[in-house]
C-alpha cells in the first residue's frame, strides 16, 4: 500500500534508509560482524573470475559492484548484458562462478543464461529481492535483498539494496580471503542510512532542479567519471524511462569523442563529482560543455565541493558513494516525470518484470 504517498515510487525512495539498516541486521552475526553463508564464500573464493549478469539497472548495480569486488575481494569481475551473453559469451575463465543480480527473480532473459551456464556445470548465485523466484531457485545460492516488495516499475530500492549486498558479499569474501579490506563496513553502512535520510528530507531541492532544468528538455546527459560514470548510466535510465526525456549517460572522458556534439544552448548536463582521484577532470568537463551552452547541474560531495554546485552530498566512503548519489538523481526524474503528467509508477510500454525474451 501505499499509504500517503501519491506514488510507489516516492515511498520507495523513502524506504532506503530503512532497507540499509535491515540489511546491516540481515547480514551480521551475533558478535555485530557482517557474515554470509560459509558455502557462498567458499564458491567465490574457489573462483578465479566473476561473471555478473543482468538487465537494466540490475545491471547497473552490476557494475558498481564490479568495482567493490575487485578492490574489496581482489577477484576478477565480469559484467554483462543478459540479452547479449546467449550470443556473446565471452571466453570463460577455468574456474568461473556466475551472479545473476534481478530484483524480481523473474527476468526471462536472466533465467536464459542461467539455464545454460547450469547446463554447462557451473555454479550459480542469484541476489534477488523475491524468495522463492525462479532464479533463486534454479541457482545453487541466494543472497535476498530484504528491500520489500518494490511496485513501482523504475526500480529504485533494489538498486542500493543490491549495491549494499554487494558490498557485504566483496568484503566477506575479502576478509576470509585474508585481504587487508580497509573498511568498516558496518560502520560505513550506517553512515550511508543516515546520509540517505539528509537526502530523502531535502525532495524540494532536487524538485527544484527538475524544474529549473527538465521541463522544455529535449534530452538530458549525465556526466561522471570512474565509479560516478555507472551512476551516471543508472541517472538516464531512471529520467529516460519515466519522463520519456531522451537521457544519455557517458563517461566525462568520452565527451570530446563524440558527444559534445550534441551540446546546444540550454542542453541540460547533470554531473557527478563524488571522486576526489577525478574531481579536477570532471570539472573540466562540466567547463566544456558549459562554454557551449549547457545548463550544468554539479552534484558533488562534502569535501569536493567548490562554489556554484548545485547540491553536495553528504560525506561518505568514497567505495559506497553509489548508494547516495543515485537518491537525487532518482528524485530529479520523479520530479521531471510528475511536472509533465507522466505516469510515474506504470510507464509506457513496460512491465515490472519482463518474462518474456
Ligand atoms: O527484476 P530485474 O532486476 O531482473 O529487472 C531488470 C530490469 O528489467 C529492471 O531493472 C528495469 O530496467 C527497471 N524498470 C529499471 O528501473
Amino acid at each position: 500500500e501505499k499509504g500517503t504517498y501519491p506514488h510507489f515510487m516516492l515511498k520507495e525512495i523513502d524506504e532506503q534508509p530503512l532497507v540499509m539498516r535491515k540489511i546491516i541486521q540481515a547480514y551480521q552475526d551475533g558478535n555485530g560482524n557482517l557474515k554470509i553463508e560459509d558455502e557462498i564464500t567458499k564458491a567465490m573464493l574457489d573462483a578465479d573470475r566473476l561473471y555478473i549478469v543482468a538487465c537494466g539497472t540490475s545491471y547497473h548495480a552490476g557494475l558498481v559492484g564490479k568495482q567493490l569486488i575487485e578492490k574489496m575481494a581482489g577477484i576478477p569481475v565480469e559484467v554483462h548484458l543478459a540479452s547479449e551473453f546467449g550470443y556473446n559469451m565471452p571466453l570463460l575463465s577455468a574456474k568461473p562462478l556466475f551472479i545473476f543480480i534481478s530484483q524480481s527473480g523473474e527476468t526471462a532473459d536472466s533465467r536464459a543464461v542461467l539455464i545454460k551456464v547450469k547446463e554447462m556445470g557451473y555454479k550459480a548465485l542469484t541476489i534477488t529481492n523475491v524468495p522463492g523466484s525462479t532464479l533463486s531457485r534454479e541457482a545453487d545460492f541466494t543472497l535476498l535483498l530484504h528491500a520489500g516488495p518494490e511496485i513501482a516499475v523504475a526500480s529504485t530500492k533494489a538498486y542500493t539494496a543490491q549495491i549494499a549486498v554487494l558490498a557485504i558479499l566483496a568484503f566477506v569474501t575479502g576478509t576470509s580471503k585474508g585481504a587487508s579490506v580497509n573498511i568498516n563496513l558496518v560502520k560505513e553502512l550506517g553512515i550511508i542510512a543516515n546520509a540517505m535520510e539528509t537526502l530523502c528530507d531535502a525532495k524540494e531541492e532536487f524538485e527544484q532542479i527538475a524544474a529549473e532544468y527538465l521541463p522544455a528538455a529535449i534530452n538530458c546527459f549525465f556526466i561522471g567519471r570512474s565509479i560516478d560514470h555507472s551512476v551516471g548510466l543508472e541517472g538516464a535510465l531512471k529520467l529516460k524511462e519515466i519522463s520519456y526525456i531522451q537521457a544519455e549517460g557517458f563517461a566525462g572522458g568520452e565527451l570530446k569523442h563524440g558527444t559534445i556534439a550534441l551540446i546546444e544552448k540550454q542542453t541540460p548536463v547533470i554531473a557527478l563529482a563524488t571522486q576526489a582521484g577525478v574531481n579536477g577532470s570532471i570539472r573540466a568537463n562540466v567547463k566544456e560543455v558549459a562554454t557551449r551552452g549547457a545548463s550544468t547541474c554539479i552534484i558533488s560531495m562534502k569535501g569536493l565541493e567548490t562554489e556554484g554546485d548545485r547540491f553536495v552530498l553528504p560525506a561518505v566512503h568514497e567505495l559506497l558513494t553509489p548508494l547516495i548519489s543515485v537518491i537525487p538523481l532518482q528524485l530529479i526524474a520523479y520530479y521531471a516525470a510528475l511536472h509533465r503528467g507522466c505516469d510515474v509508477d506504470k510507464p509506457r510500454n513496460l512491465a515490472k518484470s519482463v518474462t518474456v525474451e
